[in-house]
């Protein structure tokens, strides 16, 4: 399989990186508006050609695949050229900035017959799958709710509030793990650093079945935090990605029901607290492993194109929510 990346300044090159050591991969264009950029990374692939055009990628019959690492207003309009080209489209997420843009994405490539799969990572994280299976097992018996943690003192970035830098992840594991449209949604935030750029967002996501997500997302934050921890009527269990050893952890602790004995007291059982071994594998790495088998085998990706349109469309109405103090928003799954 031959691959393009677009798009080399951050990003890019990690994925440049990681397809390009994937056995039956092999990386044949590097593409970037700015040649300066491009000059950085051409001794490291000396078999690719190097452009500033994305229409010669395009243009390439023995291209098969486009992965694109430029900023996020772009995302939509370049993923809609790679699959009007014919080349299946690994695309930065979110995938849109709005719900429309990303419905059409995800309709052209159906239409198409191509893989179009979004880095939603943790998706395909083995913590996070371990959690899922934990969830689908029914280790944790009904799942009450859930919430994510993910801050830092970090990267301020002007253009892009915290909602929609780093909500993706957590919305897209959050979808991931309940496995049941959002129906509602509301949002409240603050922008001490830059006027009109939220660096601190407080979400809820209410699921169909009344399963509530929570989400606490800041790079004006003390704590390094990049947590879900899932609360169920059996177990609970913490997906801890600052962990080395311990990325997951299942607590067997919860409610006992009411007994006649104890009246109307609810006792709590407190049990073994586990830590199953979780793969160390770079989860970029499995996410390139994951879209070019889905290309080779004409397999869907976890992390397909309509993933993507649930991720921002939960994003899209969480903005209108902190537009309006936390008002909640309806989204279209609750009418179905
Ligand atoms: N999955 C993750 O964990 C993760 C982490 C960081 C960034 N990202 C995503 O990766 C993407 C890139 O992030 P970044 O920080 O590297 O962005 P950036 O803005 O620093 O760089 C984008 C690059 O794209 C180039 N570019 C823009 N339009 C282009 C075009 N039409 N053709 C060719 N090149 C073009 C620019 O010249 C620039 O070098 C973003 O979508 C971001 O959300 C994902």
């Amino acid at each position: 399989m031959r691959i393009g990346v677009v798009g080399m300044s951050y990003w890019g090159p990690n994925l440049a990186r990681n397809f390009d050591r994937l056995p039956g991969c092999r990386l044949t264009w590097v593409c970037d508006l700015d040649e300066a950029l491009l000059d950085r990374h051409r001794d490291a692939y000396p078999q690719a050609r190097f452009t500033t055009r994305l229409a010669d990628l395009l243009e390439d019959p023995d291209l098969d695949a486009v992965a694109i690492a430029t900023p996020v207003p772009t995302h939509a309009a370049l993923g809609l050229q790679v699959l009007e080209a014919g080349k299946h489209a690994f695309i930065e997420k979110p995938i849109a900035l709005t719900a429309e843009d990303a419905r059409r994405v995800a309709d052209l490539a159906e239409q198409r017959g191509l893989v179009c799969m979004v880095d939603h990572l943790l998706v395909l994280h083995p913590g996070v799958q371990r959690v899922k299976a934990l969830i689908d097992d029914g280790s944790l018996g009904q799942v009450y709710y859930l919430y994510g943690n993910r801050q830092n003192l970090g990267i301020v970035r002007p253009d892009e509030n915290a909602l929609w830098s780093l909500g993706p992840h957590d919305i897209s594991v959050m979808l991931h793990l309940v496995g049941e449209p959002a129906v509602e949604v509301s949002a409240t935030g603050a922008s001490y650093l830059q006027p009109g750029v939220e660096d601190v967002v407080f979400g809820r996501v209410t699921f169909r079945s009344g399963v509530i997500g929570h989400l606490h997302l800041s790079w004006l934050d003390p704590h390094k935090m990049r947590r879900m921890t899932v609360i169920g009527a059996e177990k609970m269990v913490v997906f801890d990605d600052m962990e080395t050893e311990r990325k997951v952890t299942v607590y067997d602790k919860g409610p006992i029901p009411r007994t006649e004995t104890y009246g109307e007291y609810i006792q709590v059982r407190s049990g073994d607290i586990w830590i199953p071994k979780i793969p160390a594998a770079e989860p970029l790495r499995l996410v390139c492993e994951h879209f070019t088998g889905c290309v080779a085998e004409g397999r869907t990706p976890v992390a397909d194109a309509r993933a993507g349109v649930a991720v921002v469309e939960v994003l899209e109405a969480m903005s209108e929510s902190l537009a309006a103090q936390g008002r909640p928003v309806a989204l279209a799954g609750a009418a179905a």
